[in-house]
């Protein structure tokens, strides 16, 4: 039988060697850490500084707020923070970090330096570091611009189990390089530069402006990204969702273009990629995945992003609202689009010239019919079958009963022209895109069946949404 051993407090190292296992996987956790950090402190420069993909070398640079003499020393802690300091503020948390715990993780398993000076004095400033099992920290002088700089050298070089995963330079250089660009894209107002092995690699100014915007996500995504993307604007009930989403023609094999932003915050949420998945299911083939950069900005009280270490999911106060608003919003807009207002050329509607502008695998069949007229039989073809029989106008009177029955008290219906599409007004063809759009959503959404009694199940009827959906850039400057 083993010797019972004693029940000991761990040493401060270990303890955070043992969290780091959460949040510090690879250089590009680092990365994306230190520049959380950059952000929170009202940088208007980043620069992020690499050598041989982060394990020798991670250099975050910001010109933000710094870190007074005083408070240096609790930098390193686990557990210290100037972001929180109740559970009220937690609740309504707008920064970044909050846990307190990223460079006190980071700095067990490294060789890290922070320098960093609050005033604009550049002759001023202070470096820590966290020495021994205990980490003491270490507070010297050391002149620094105003900002913060961290060095993070060797990491893992004393957790050999970690470094043992680490992959080749060029991989790890790819999914720092892949933090980088999800937090350039979630911040058009900072200046962002990434240098890796001394060459540049992205240099981005900032810019608030949409020609800016798209000139950052041009960089970083690709020309032919926007080329193929439609620009939303939408807003309805104190949610707002914008950005640019792929036309069906430009889907890719794998879901790698793919960002969505909650104020400000990279999120991959379930409830997110489900409302993004339904929104495009009718236009791409099974296997092929859409192409977004959205912003979702909400109220900081109605999400939780204290959900998981490393921050990437949260939850919704009223999940159903926002997966119906983010359904509603892509459908509308993918189906406006296809509607022929904003700009789709001819040959893509008679499918010619599609090969252009496609990556692959949109099937001329599963390309959107044009609107059917009322009464005729759709054309409509999924997945290679022959969709339910039934001319349009009567699937979508069961549609509308099946709705009604569960919402009495709702008045406004979903063949109601939406105010706010480009010529609505109740003409026939506003009414048969309205159709088309419910016979989907029928087809999709059996209602009487899947539904719970007293449950909303489309919390958001889309005509509600005000805003603008644009067309395709024809290019890029
Ligand atoms: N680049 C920076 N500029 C200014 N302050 C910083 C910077 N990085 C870290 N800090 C300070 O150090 C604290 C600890 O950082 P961290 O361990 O990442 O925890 P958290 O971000 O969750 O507060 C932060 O709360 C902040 O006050
Ligand atoms: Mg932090």
């Amino acid at each position: 039988m083993s010797e019972q051993r004693r029940i000991r407090v761990l040493d401060p190292r270990l303890a955070n060697q043992i969290a780091a296992g959460e949040v510090v996987e690879r250089p590009a956790s680092v990365v994306k850490e230190l520049v959380e950090n950059a952000i929170d402190a009202g940088s208007s420069r980043i620069e992020v500084e690499l050598e041989a993909g982060g394990a020798r070398l991670i250099r975050v640079r910001d010109d933000g707020s710094g870190i007074g003499e005083d408070d240096l020393p609790l930098a390193l802690s686990r557990h210290a923070t100037s972001k929180i300091v109740s559970l009220e503020e937690l609740e309504g948390v707008a920064s970044l970090g909050f846990r307190g715990e990223a460079l006190a993780s980071i700095s067990s398993v490294s060789r890290l330096e922070l320098v960093s000076n609050p005033a604009e004095d550049p002759t001023a400033g202070w470096r820590v570091v966290a020495e021994g099992r205990n980490m003491e920290p270490r507070v010297s002088p050391a002149p620094h611009p105003r900002g913060t700089s961290v060095t993070v050298r060797d990491l893992f070089f004393n957790t050999p189990a970690r470094r043992k995963f680490l992959r080749t330079e060029k991989t790890e250089f790819g999914h720092v390089e892949e933090a980088f660009r999800r937090q350039a894209l979630s911040r058009y107002d900072i200046g962002w530069t990434l240098r890796h092995n001394h060459k540049t690699v992205h240099q981005l100014r900032p810019g608030e402006d949409v020609a800016s915007r798209e000139r950052r996500i041009a960089a970083l995504l690709g020309k032919a990204f926007l080329e193929h993307a439609l620009h939303l604007d939408l807003e309805a009930s104190g949610l707002r969702l914008w950005g640019w989403v792929g036309l069906p023609t430009h889907s890719r094999a794998q879901a790698d273009q793919q960002y969505f932003f909650v104020n400000g915050r990279v999120v991959r949420d379930r409830l997110v990629a489900h409302a993004v998945r339904q929104a495009y299911r009718d236009v791409l083939f099974h296997g092929r995945h859409p192409v977004f950069v959205l912003y979702l900005e909400v109220d900081p009280s109605v999400v939780d992003v204290n959900v998981h270490p490393t921050k990437h999911e949260v939850r919704f106060r009223d999940g159903r609202l926002v997966h119906d608003f983010l359904f509603s919003s892509l459908h509308r807009a993918l189906g406006e689009a296809r509607a022929g207002q904003p700009g789709i050329g001819p040959g893509e509607e008679t499918g010619e010239g599609a090969d252009e502008i496609s990556e692959a695998g949109v099937a001329p069949q599963r390309a959107w019919p044009s609107p059917p007229d009322a009464g005729s039989s759709s054309p409509c073809r999924c997945r290679g079958e022959r969709r339910a029989s039934g001319s349009p106008s009567d699937r979508v009177r069961a549609f509308m009963e099946g709705y009604r029955n569960l919402h009495p008290d709702h008045e406004e219906t979903l063949l109601t022209p939406q105010p706010a599409a480009p010529g609505a007004g109740g003409t026939a063809a506003d009414l048969a895109l309205a159709e088309r759009q419910a016979a989907q959503a029928l087809q999709r959404e059996p209602l009487p069946s899947r539904t719970t009694p007293g449950r909303r199940r489309w919390a958001m009827p889309w005509h509600s949404c005000t805003g603008s959906i644009s067309s395709p850039r024809a290019s890029v400057a």
